[in-house]
């Protein structure tokens, strides 16, 4: 049997976001921040298959089909793991296997590559040169070193329509392979097809895969003409949208945190004043993919964004996006200057380390933001502003977050402690209401035919209990020495979430995150399907610590009740023992 590493799978889920791998399929909704279809697998009339992005799986509510993206694809187009795992990889250009000879794209992806190589080579001579004059100058007057010059591998494309094109053809390549590599463009006049220089007159930025490829480029003019940057399209061995400006050098700075900018000349600035952990997107806005990209490589995230009004709503963008995979980045305050780049020129590197440092978290960020909106003098938009504040606070999933901002607010405000922490609990309370309602009905729809763990039937209150301690540990990894130490394995009553608790405990012995595609090889496709639903379940719903030692605590009581040998008993059985104890109970 063909082994596929996890890293392999890994990329190929970087490239194949299940939204638009299953939208190629069938048309979707939007609901709230998921998406809603009609599912291919059963014979429906209203949608009930729901695409989760932030865990990147599917379940459906009608038949119980449910995974990630390749789940999908195995039961959409028939196929097994493998099989699915090739078709999506060969729909993005990746090949699954390194003996897959004669394969054309892998080819193709060769000769661009090396391509690319040599062209970077020529424009990074050209500084030498007496046509590459201007472009020295340009990066001089940036005041960049020549040691970071070559460090990056920087250039100058000739103010000229084909010196590179002659000198890729001196090497052997031809006009459509520098078109497919995006090197030149092509226009058609009197039916003849002419080939130019893509770059003309700028200096060049190479973009540098993780293994050190060279896989696009960027250029930038040398005066205030438009467009300022011109990037690389998207070709076989180009995503913009999934790579990171110097990840390639940051990564090897091992340092625990990735500082995010804008562009490539705030990279550059910051690499050069010692911050090798700086990376930039390819000139298009942050993705899903880059965020778990960074993740992958640290867990503080530091946005350094440019100052200005488009700077910080990108900022509330990405940060936005860092907090749904669990991160919380910080953010980088650059006052009297533009951008990270302006910034070190005009203040050295030292304030910007200070800064870098200081730079909060973006929740204390988005307060100050919120508390500019109002003016406190009126009254009437005080109460809006305690509302705001107060509902924020009951998204914090940490207790101790919450008290902390409970102690702000009433320290801004100067009032006494309990009429904030009231209104919170207040909020908390109604919401923990809605969420137990919500599971209830979810539960009773659900957990009578469920075929993987049947023991959910005979004991319906430990069963749901169970599945918000393992959707808590999903989304909260870092709970598991937290929730460990409450309850073990062994406590669990139903046989199949106690499999579930113990395989995801393992995992995170090995690594730090949960990804819905580590499943495949523990889970069958039901067991996919049923995990998928436990852990997407009533996301909207209220994820803190106090719901969660709600659930150790019901799954403790029943595991203690449960002195005799239930398992064996019938469903009839126990109902009867249920009835009992309830009566007993009311006398
Ligand atoms: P900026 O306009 O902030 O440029 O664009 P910059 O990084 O400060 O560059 P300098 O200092 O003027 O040289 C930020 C990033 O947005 C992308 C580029 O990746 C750039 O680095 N961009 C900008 C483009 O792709 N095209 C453009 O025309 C402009
Ligand atoms: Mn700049």
């Amino acid at each position: 049997m063909v082994k596929i590493s996890e890293n392999f799978i890994a990329q190929l889920k970087a490239v194949c976001d299940i939204t638009s791998v299953i939208s190629s399929y069938v048309e979707l909704k939007s609901i709230g921040r998921n998406k809603k279809c009609l599912c291919p697998f059963h014979l429906e009339k209203t949608p009930s298959l729901v695409v989760y992005e932030e865990t990147q799986s599917f379940y459906c509510f009608g038949c119980g089909a449910g995974g990630d993206v390749i789940t999908f694809i195995e039961k959409i187009e028939n196929l097994n793991y493998v099989d699915a795992v090739k078709l999506l990889a060969s729909r993005v250009g990746m090949t699954v296997l390194e003996d897959e000879q004669g394969d054309k794209l892998s080819k193709k992806r060769e000769r661009i590559l090396k391509m690319n190589k040599i062209a970077a080579k020529f424009f990074f001579n050209n500084l030498r040169l007496d046509k590459g004059k201007a472009g020295l100058e340009y990066f001089y007057k940036r005041q960049i070193l020549k040691k970071n010059i070559i460090k990056f591998g920087l250039g100058y494309a000739a103010d000229s329509w084909n010196d590179l094109q002659n000198h890729l053809e001196s090497k052997g390549f031809s006009c459509e392979e520098m078109f497919e590599a995006d090197l030149v463009s092509r226009s058609t006049k009197n039916g003849n097809i002419n080939y130019y220089d893509k770059f003309r007159n700028r200096v060049i930025f190479p973009i540098i895969d993780l293994r050190g490829n060279v896989i696009g480029f960027g250029g930038r003019v040398l005066d205030d003409s438009k467009p300022k940057y011109l990037n690389s399209s998207d070709t076989v061995v180009f995503k913009k949208s999934l790579g990171l400006y110097a990840l390639y050098f940051a990564k090897n700075s091992r340092l625990e945190t990735l500082i995010l900018c804008e562009g490539y000349m705030d990279v550059i600035a910051m690499h050069q004043g010692g911050f090798t952990n700086a990376v930039a997107t390819l000139g298009t806005a942050l993705t899903a993919e880059q965020t778990r990209l960074m993740s992958r490589h640290a867990k503080d995230i530091v946005i350094a964004y440019d100052s200005d009004k488009a700077g910080r709503i990108a900022m509330e963008r990405a940060s936005k996006m860092f907090m749904d995979i669990g991160i919380k980045p910080r953010v980088l305050k650059i006052n009297g200057a533009k951008d990270p780049d302006e910034y070190i020129k005009k203040y050295g590197a030292g304030r910007l380390k200070v800064a870098i440092d200081e730079a909060q978290s973006v929740t204390k960020t988005k307060i100050e933001n919120m508390s500019d909106k109002y003016d406190l003098d009126d009254p009437e938009q005080k109460r809006n502003y305690i509302n705001e504040y107060c509902a924020f606070i009951c998204n914090m999933v940490d207790p101790l977050d919450r008290e902390v901002y409970i102690g702000e607010l009433c320290r801004e405000l100067g009032l006494p402690r309990e009429v904030i922490s009231n209104q919170v609990n207040f909020i908390l309370n109604k919401k923990r209401k809605s969420y137990r309602k919500n599971v209830d009905r979810e539960f009773a729809r659900v957990s009578y035919r469920d075929k993987i763990n049947p023991d959910s039937a005979k004991y319906p209150k430990a069963a749901k209990a169970e599945q918000g301690i393992i959707k808590f540990l999903f989304n909260n990894p870092d709970y598991a020495d937290y929730i460990y130490n409450k309850i073990k394995p062994d406590e669990f009553i139903t046989k199949w979430h106690k499999r579930v608790y113990e395989i995801m405990l393992d995992r995170l012995k090995l690594n730090d995150n949960f990804d819905v595609s580590a499943f495949h090889s523990v889970f069958d496709e039901d067991e996919m399907g049923t995990f998928s639903r436990i852990i997407n379940e009533n996301s909207n719903f209220s994820n803190t610590v106090e719901v969660l030692d709600d659930y150790i605590s019901v799954v403790k009581d029943e595991h203690e009740k449960n002195t005799e040998n239930i398992s064996d008993m019938t469903l009839e059985q126990i109902e009867n023992r249920r009835k009992d104890k309830a009566k007993k109970k009311r006398w």
